[in-house]
């Protein structure tokens, strides 16, 4: 229920590594407070509560009975975001979901139809659709300033340890987790789609070299997409010590790259309308190409408070289930690929 101050109450499923991030976010801004918290495991959540200044629930159902948290945010491992977040909506609640929406097509069908039925808003984090050098180049993509478009490129080249994997028995299985590219790579696999438009069919190989997982550490694949273009995307968490994300999308009149986040070159060649020239600099970090947990909070603020402003003007939030969808299928495209040997059409 909003308070008579406006502001939305908040629960989150799951008190792990970025679940501080949504609680920070929700900290940020004026219209959201942390009302609760629930973990499956034993004083998370008692733990969590503490450090934030919420309330702890021993369990998902004491959560959703709660009548002043009206959005959830889902922050349990990636394989139960449909099982859990479709428990959510059914109970009112509007929905923040975790990257990747699920890791497979059924469940996030699952979930979207449930958002859909009970009527409540859904959206799926992909953050960095709010860094300024996104905000930028969609822009630029809105006025054509790029013409024609040619060549898109994504590319997540991280580092995690073994440890990583070890620190939590979802990480590297199939199950709950999928690998480099469902983890770490859907980011810029979100932003290549978003930027190119839809892909229409899908190329690849995968290995695990560098780690005891079941799952693969390093993808690579080719993409076709709906407008003539071509692409690549490659993710590895094989790639010591981590480097910058990086997306690369060239037009007829021009290209622009960016690395975390950042526009870190633009040419335009002299078809291209006035779009103002050169780089924003080039500065980048370790950041989370090397530590999971050193990811900026503003951007997942940003999204969060979209989802706030969308349940208030009635719209669709500005990254939907949908998009959510979009993404995981191009990585289930990509396994599928890898493990046949075969090129695989999309949107069957
Ligand atoms: N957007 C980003 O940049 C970003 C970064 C990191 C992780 N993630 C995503 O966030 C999700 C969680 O990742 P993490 O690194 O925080 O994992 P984590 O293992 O640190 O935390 C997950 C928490 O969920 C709890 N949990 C498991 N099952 C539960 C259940 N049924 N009910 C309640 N709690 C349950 C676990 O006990 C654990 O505390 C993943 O889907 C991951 O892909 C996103």
């Amino acid at each position: 229920m909003t308070s008579d101050t406006g502001s939305r109450g908040f629960g989150i499923v799951g008190t792990g590594v970025i679940a501080a991030m949504h609680a920070v976010a929700i900290g940020t801004l004026p219209g959201a407070r942390l009302v609760a918290v629930t973990d499956v495991a034993a004083g998370a959540a008692t733990a969590f509560a503490a450090a934030h200044g919420c309330a702890a629930e021993p369990g998902l159902d004491a959560l959703l009975a709660r009548g002043d948290v009206d959005v959830v945010c889902v922050c349990v491992p990636s394989g139960l975001h449909a099982e859990i977040g479709t428990r959510a909506v059914k109970a009112g609640k509007h929905l923040v979901v975790e990257k990747p929406i699920d890791v497979t097509l059924p469940a996030a069908d699952r979930l979207i139809g449930a958002a859909r039925a009970a009527g409540v808003a859904l959206t799926v984090i992909s953050q960095h659709r709010f860094d300024p050098g996104l905000i930028e180049l969609k822009r630029l993509l809105g006025e054509g300033t790029l013409g024609r478009l040619v060549l898109g490129e994504a590319s997540t080249k991280w580092y995690r340890t073994q440890a990583y994997y070890d620190s939590a028995g979802w990480r590297g299985t199939w199950a709950m987790d999928g690998g480099s590219l469902m983890n770490q790579g859907v980011h810029y696999v979100d932003l290549l789609r978003w930027c190119m438009g839809p892909v229409t069919e899908v190329t690849a190989v995968c290995a695990t070299q560098a780690h005891q997982i079941e799952v693969e550490d390093t993808a690579l694949a080719i993409v076709r997409f709906g407008s003539g273009a071509v692409g690549t995307i490659a993710s590895s968490t094989a790639a010591y010590p981590g480097f910058p994300q990086r997306l690369e999308v060239t037009g007829t009149d021009g290209t622009v790259i960016i690395e975390d986040g950042r526009i870190v070159r633009r040419a335009f060649g002299p078809g291209a309308r006035a779009a103002g020239n050169g780089g924003d600099g080039g500065e980048t970090g370790a950041g989370a190409a090397a530590d999971p947990a050193a990811i900026d909070v503003a951007s997942h603020a940003a999204q969060i408070a979209d989802l706030l402003a969308a349940i208030d003007e009635g719209r669709e939030p500005a990254v939907t289930g949908q998009d959510g969808r979009d993404a995981l299928e191009i990585v289930c495209a990509v396994y599928e690929s890898a493990r046949t040997g075969r090129t695989v059409p999309l949107g069957r």
